[in-house]
């Protein structure tokens, strides 16, 4: 089945299985690596993309489900202000290690911020829920808080 879907503020059509993920799809047909794959289970964060601008997890989406609709990972966001000065955080902070699931948590922690939803240290550990297995999120989330705030979280 042929689906068709902005990707990146780019128009793709690409033919998939009616029991495609998204994930699938990103990683192994349009090549869009940063969209990792962890749990498959809606669980890790990993898989995170953004749907119309919410946090999503690509595993647990048909690819069908996106017909006509906008797909954003972090190659689309590269030259967002807002997103530049996260990652610029997340390098000050140390917030990076094995870099897995650096793509998912910052598209949720973007998203977060774009919505203003950072108040507090404890509304980003709130709202971001990936997970990480290398960085402990002291810095993860400092980095983010520092975004909202322009102080760290500690
Ligand atoms: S791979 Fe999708 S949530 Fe873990
Ligand atoms: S930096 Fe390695 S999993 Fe998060």
């Amino acid at each position: 089945m042929r689906v068709e879907f902005i990707l990146n503020g780019r128009r793709v059509a690409v033919d998939v299985e009616p029991s495609e993920t998204l994930l699938n799809t990103l990683r192994f047909k349009l090549r869009v690596k940063s969209v990792k794959r962890g749990c498959e289970r809606g669980e890790c964060g990993s898989c995170t993309i953004l749907l119309d601008g919410q946090p999503v997890t690509s595993c647990m989406l048909l690819t069908l489900q996106v017909e006509g609709r906008e797909v954003t990972t972090v190659e689309g966001l590269e030259k967002d202000d807002l997103f530049r000065k996260l990652v610029d955080y997340f390098i000050e902070e140390g917030a990076i290690q094995c870099g897995f699931c650096t793509p998912g948590i910052l598209l949720t922690a973007w998203a977060g911020l774009k919505q203003g939803r950072f108040k507090s240290v404890d509304d980003v550990r709130e709202h971001v829920a990936n997970l990480c297995r290398c960085t402990g999120y002291v810095k993860i989330i400092n980095a983010i808080y520092k975004a909202a705030t322009g102080v760290a979280g500690r």
